[in-house]
């Protein structure tokens, strides 16, 4: 369960960029922000895991409230998949970015091997296991950056833009990879038909404030309501 109150924030610039959001996911959900750019979706999602900390209001996650002090628990709780793969490897070889956050956490070494081999091969990644990451193309690299997140076995994972750049085929792969987490997802993204195929509620945000929150289907086929948020139907509702 992830409980938001009165969650505001502002950059140091002075960007208002969240005001008053109030939120409540169910254990085990699969939601959806969509909005226009800047209606400040990657800023709410960047407050998940403690990222970015709340500058009021609070945010908690199964019970554990997101503070300065608690951060390597939020870490193991919650796992964020960046909007850009190359900001979540860093390393020259792609085994040991994903064994990275297991060690850091002290997960034994016998563990932290079986994790990272299961988790590559789920993947179709083990035979890249010693390609440094700048060198794998986009797709294997978004793969890659979701092992760094499924490896740390999360309760939570969040999303931010994970089509971008991807092939119709790897889209395909991912949307099955989604539906079979089994976990609490949270999936921002300008894809509303991967929403369609991957989320069960839907929040629309539009300049800093959630506007509307409802089943997925619902939402995302209400022209009137997307439209007035800046959004556009699903290309599969278009023409109809
Ligand atoms: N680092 C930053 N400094 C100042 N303003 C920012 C920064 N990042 C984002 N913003 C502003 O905050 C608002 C929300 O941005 P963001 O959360 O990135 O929106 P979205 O992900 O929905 O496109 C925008 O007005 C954007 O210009
Ligand atoms: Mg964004």
């Amino acid at each position: 369960m992830i409980t938001i109150e009165g969650l505001s924030f502002s950059y140091p610039d002075g960007t208002m960029a969240l005001e008053g959001i109030n939120l409540a996911i169910a254990e085990g959900a699969a939601t959806g922000i969509v909005g226009a750019n800047g209606a400040g979706k990657s800023t709410l999602v960047n407050h998940l895991n403690g990222y970015y900390l709340a500058e009021e209001g609070t945010i908690s996650i199964n019970g554990v409230r997101i503070s300065q002090k608690n951060l390597d628990r939020i870490h193991q709780l919650v796992g964020l998949v960046f909007q850009n793969p190359d900001d979540q490897l860093f390393t020259a070889r792609l085994y040991d970015d994903i064994a990275f956050g297991p060690e850091n956490l002290g997960v034994p070494k016998e563990e932290i091997a079986r994790r990272v081999e299961t988790v590559l091969r789920e993947l179709n990644l083990w035979e890249l296991r010693n390609k440094a990451p700048s060198h794998l193309s986009q797709g294997e690299k978004r793969f890659a950056a979701f092992a760094t997140v499924l490896v740390m076995q999360p309760e939570v994972i969040v999303m931010d833009e994970p089509t971008s750049d991807l092939d119709p085929k790897n889209r395909r792969k991912l949307i099955n990879l989604v539906n079979h987490l089994q976990k609490t997802t949270i999936t921002v993204s300008h894809d509303l038909d991967f929403i369609w195929d991957t989320c069960q509620r839907v929040c629309i945000m539009n300049r800093g404030r959630i506007v509307a929150e409802g089943p997925a289907k619902e939402m995302l086929s209400n022209r009137e309501l997307l439209e007035s948020n800046n959004l556009e139907l699903p290309l599969r509702l278009q023409g109809e």
